[in-house]
């Protein structure tokens, strides 16, 4: 059989070349980072329910006219996805204070802000992606002024996006992060919103107790970070209710 070819390997995600040209398969796998890869585990069926829930908000997205790199699920840890290029910055909008926002600045978890904060950072392992202002993003030339007023309308639109969702099954959206990809279509360029949306990039606390459904149970050893993010795929419907209730095959006489 043939070996196809890997592209890139991430900390929680192999890219491979695709079927056809401009198109990559991501490998959702089960590694867990945190702390820039300080901190590292497999955790079984991580990369299943990333890929699932990846899915389903972009395939959401696009439906209300967000653009994405995402074309369709392979199958369970395998999607397709359009070629594009990183501009390398996350997009971080957080909507309660939490994480480096609260060491930062002073805020305890979970105050709401006034109004959601796009922050940037800039996409630098061996930095540990350090936040930038729009100055260096200019100076630099990561991106140019038209570049950010997009990615901005892009972010706030996801979390407009991401936050009903989530409100209507009961979660709050703390903060995400996104990443954003440039496909050329001659001689013009789009910016789609790229990588993943996952419990991994995104802060998720129930509504009514705070629990927290993401990657910070693993980041603060909070229990079982694979039934926190089934929590999040069974309430948006991506997960059959009852597992329990799937018995072994009987033979039939
Ligand atoms: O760590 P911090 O509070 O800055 O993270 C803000 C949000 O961005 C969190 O939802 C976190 O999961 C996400 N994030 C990420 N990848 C990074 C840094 C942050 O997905 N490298």
């Amino acid at each position: 059989m043939a070996r196809r070819k890997k592209i890139y390997e991430g900390k929680a995600k192999t890219l491979y070349e695709g079927p056809e040209p401009g198109t990559i398969v991501q490998y959702f796998k089960d590694d867990a980072t945190a702390f820039n890869a300080e901190k590292k585990d497999v955790i079984e069926g991580k990369g299943v329910l990333n890929n699932l829930l990846s899915e389903y908000f972009m395939v959401g997205l696009g439906q209300v006219g967000v653009p994405t790199h995402f074309l369709k699920r392979l199958n369970m840890r395998e999607q397709l996805v359009r070629s594009c290029e990183i501009v390398p910055l996350e997009v971080i909008v957080r909507n309660y204070a939490a994480g480096t926002m609260s060491k930062r600045l002073g805020i305890a978890e979970g105050t709401q802000l006034p109004r959601p904060i796009v922050e940037y950072c800039y996409k630098d392992d061996s930095l540990g992606d350090p936040l930038v202002t729009e100055e260096h993003i200019a100076a630099f030339g990561w991106a140019s002024q038209q570049d950010m007023d997009d990615i901005l309308s892009l972010a706030l639109r996801v979390n407009d996006f991401l936050s009903g969702i989530m409100y209507g099954v009961g979660i709050k959206l703390i903060d995400f992060k996104i990443e954003i990809g440039r496909i050329y279509d001659g001689d013009f360029q789009r910016l789609v919103v790229a990588d993943e949306i996952s419990p991994d990039s995104c802060r998720l606390w129930d509504i009514k107790t705070e629990q927290k459904l993401d990657k910070d149970v693993f980041r603060r050893d909070l229990g079982s970070l694979t039934d926190a993010y089934s929590e999040v795929a069974r309430r948006l419907g991506l997960m059959p209710n009852n597992p329990a209730s799937i018995t072994k095959p009987t033979l039939i006489n």
